[in-house]
């Protein structure tokens, strides 16, 4: 005979022995960065997400701020791509301007930018192409340019997100030879391939002209694999790990969390914000009550921080 409603009686005695708590310092918002000036562009996938030129991001950033924001991730998205990917190490590139910019009238907020090529690139995979294959040793050093670049323009946290072998010790390599020891790294360790992606690829303009991201993203039945990828980013000098997307790999951020001693990371990603917008545009649910649940979800799952298109409206409603 068991008494649990005894603890469920009112408002006061639920919250004090809440095991679970979703707060402020958990959650960060990505933003869309674009060339030019006074440009703002509705994402149709992502409904309530923009591409902002780097003049408009800084006034939303700035609201960001005064909901209480504390960090966010950032995606450049170049005026013209190539087989070099030449805009993605830039250093007058759409994303080093910004975080200049960012730095300079935002010191204190935590600048966290994506480094991979896919939005660079003419053809759109995360790696440099010979032979229709993706070559790693060839990738890595252009990762180790556009990190450092980032570096450079004074971001805080370089997040690889291209699933490359061995690219996290080479960035870490890299940046501490340039002597900048400080910027840490947030590496997407688990990222899987995942059909969850396809709203950013409409956002960031990043879909693959041919193929798939199979051969280096992680097959989503793998779990075992996701404990090595992490362990190994983390041997690697990885100071924090992503598990990406989230509502479906639950169980990887509860594993991974056992099996690494570094803050866990989740993206609650594209696809999963806007299957919850859709929904709750046909009034088929409540959406505050189901983002903060789903977040809710993510955390109690493992991870200490969650990278969320709702990051900006969980500051209102928490
Ligand atoms: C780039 C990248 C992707 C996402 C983050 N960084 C897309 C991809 O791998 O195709 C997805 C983010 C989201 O869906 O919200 N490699
Ligand atoms: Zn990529």
């Amino acid at each position: 005979m068991s008494n649990f409603r005894r603890l469920r009686q009112s408002p006061t005695i639920r919250e004090l022995v809440r095991e679970t708590h979703l707060t402020k310092n958990d959650v960060i918002q990505p933003f869309f960065v674009i060339e030019g000036n006074k440009k703002i562009e509705t994402i149709p996938s992502m409904p309530g997400i923009h591409r902002y030129s780097s003049d408009l991001l800084l006034r939303e950033i700035e609201d960001y701020i005064k909901g209480g924001g504390k960090a966010g991730l950032f995606f450049g998205l170049p005026g013209k791509k190539d087989a070099k990917a030449s805009q993605a190490y830039s250093e007058k590139g759409v994303i080093q301007n910004a975080i200049r910019k960012i730095k300079k009238e935002f010191p204190e907020f935590l600048v966290i930018t994506d480094v991979c090529l896919c939005a660079y690139m003419d053809h759109g995979h995360c790696g440099v192409i010979e032979n229709d294959k993706i070559v790693n040793e060839k990738t890595l050093p252009l990762l180790c340019k556009v990190a450092l670049s980032h570096a450079e323009a004074g971001a805080d946290i370089i997040a690889p997100s291209d699933m490359m072998d061995m690219r996290v010790g080479e960035i870490r390599r890299a940046l501490d030879a340039q002597n900048f020891r400080n910027t840490a790294i947030l590496s997407y360790a688990v990222k899987y391939s995942s059909a969850y992606y396809g709203p950013f690829r409409d956002a960031a303009n990043s879909a693959p002209a041919f193929g798939d991201r199979k051969t280096y993203q992680m097959d989503p039945a793998n779990a075992r694999e996701a404990l090595k990828e992490a362990q190994q980013d983390v041997l690697e000098g990885a100071d924090m790990v992503m598990i990406k997307p989230a509502v479906a790999y639950l169980d990887i951020i509860h594993r991974v969390r056992e099996a690494v001693n570094v803050p866990i990371a989740a993206y609650h990603v594209s696809g999963e914000y806007s299957m919850i917008k859709a929904a709750a545009e046909k009034k088929w649910i409540n959406e505050r009550d189901v983002a903060l649940e789903t977040l809710l979800g993510i955390k109690r799952a493992g991870a200490d921080l969650i990278i969320t298109y709702y990051a900006k409206d969980i500051l209102k409603w928490i």
